[in-house]
């Protein structure tokens, strides 16, 4: 059945967690999709898991749309959301909307996800709201700016800043966003979020009283070199791939492979 923005605020009515993971490219997005995943982020964390940069911030919106793309075409029944990379949305509410709308009609997703939730994100996404572009939030630990962080630090540990990030996720549900990604922020924060607001939070790092969860699935298969303290790991895909090449390597050098 295929998953709809409007299906995700049910499923916070509900009670039914929500079960949201990152893919990349055509057969892990499919793999996902099999499995049942509620919604599939095309999330900028591809530049690091999947081009090998050490931040998001390089990442162009041409390579999130070839990305993007490829995804799609896997996915048939999750909810297909797509990031816009940093630098193609933060200038103004024209540039948001441009790069919002090449990603709908160039890859097909059905909404792009924007990180921040100071005055002018904020007055950014209700346009694109507007516009009928569907938008999740992204409050906390925004990676887009972690070299104003000083690194990907917990963010939220004072009152003031707590408040500050409460303050923020309650205007984005004002400005119209669908669902709200929480990063690490402390967990009686993150309840707090998701008390307080209709439309789902989706935690990573956040504890377990989100209305979902999400992962990169990178860490979540074990492929990923390192992983945050949040992540968990629940297959080691990076020694199978080893196991596999070096056991075709020694048939192909012994003569017994073909
Ligand atoms: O880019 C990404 O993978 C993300 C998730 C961690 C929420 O934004």
């Amino acid at each position: 059945m295929a998953i709809t923005t409007q299906k995700l605020t049910g499923l916070k009515q509900e009670g039914r967690p929500i079960a949201v993971l990152t893919a990349w490219d055509f057969l892990i997005a499919q793999a996902l999709d099999h499995a049942g995943v509620d919604v599939i982020l095309v999330g900028d964390s591809l530049a690091m898991v999947a081009l090998g940069y050490d931040t998001t911030l390089p990442l162009t919106l041409d390579e999130m749309i070839h990305h993007a793309k490829a995804v799609k075409r896997g996915v048939k029944n999750a909810l297909v959301v797509v990031d816009l990379p940093f630098g193609c949305y933060q200038e103004s509410r024209q540039q948001a909307i441009q790069s919002a709308v090449r990603v709908l009609k160039e890859t097909g997703a059905q909404a792009v996800k924007m990180e921040g939730g100071h005055p002018a994100m904020v007055d950014t996404i209700a346009h694109l709201v507007h516009s009928g572009i569907p938008v999740m939030a992204h409050v906390g630990l925004t990676p887009q700016s972690v070299h104003q962080f000083g690194g990907f630090r917990q963010q939220g540990k004072s009152p003031e800043a707590a408040e500050r990030i409460l303050n923020e996720a309650i205007a984005l549900e004002q400005a119209g966003a669908f669902s709200i990604v929480l990063e690490h922020i402390p967990s009686d924060l993150a309840l707090q979020i998701s008390q307080k607001l209709t439309i789902p939070t989706i935690g990573i790092g956040a504890g377990s009283q989100c209305d979902g969860q999400v992962l990169v699935t990178a860490d979540l298969l074990g492929l990923s070199s390192w992983q945050p303290p949040f992540a968990k790991v629940y297959a080691n895909l990076h020694d199978s791939i080893v196991q596999a090449t070096q056991a075709y390597c020694t048939e192909v050098r012994e003569h017994r492979f073909p």
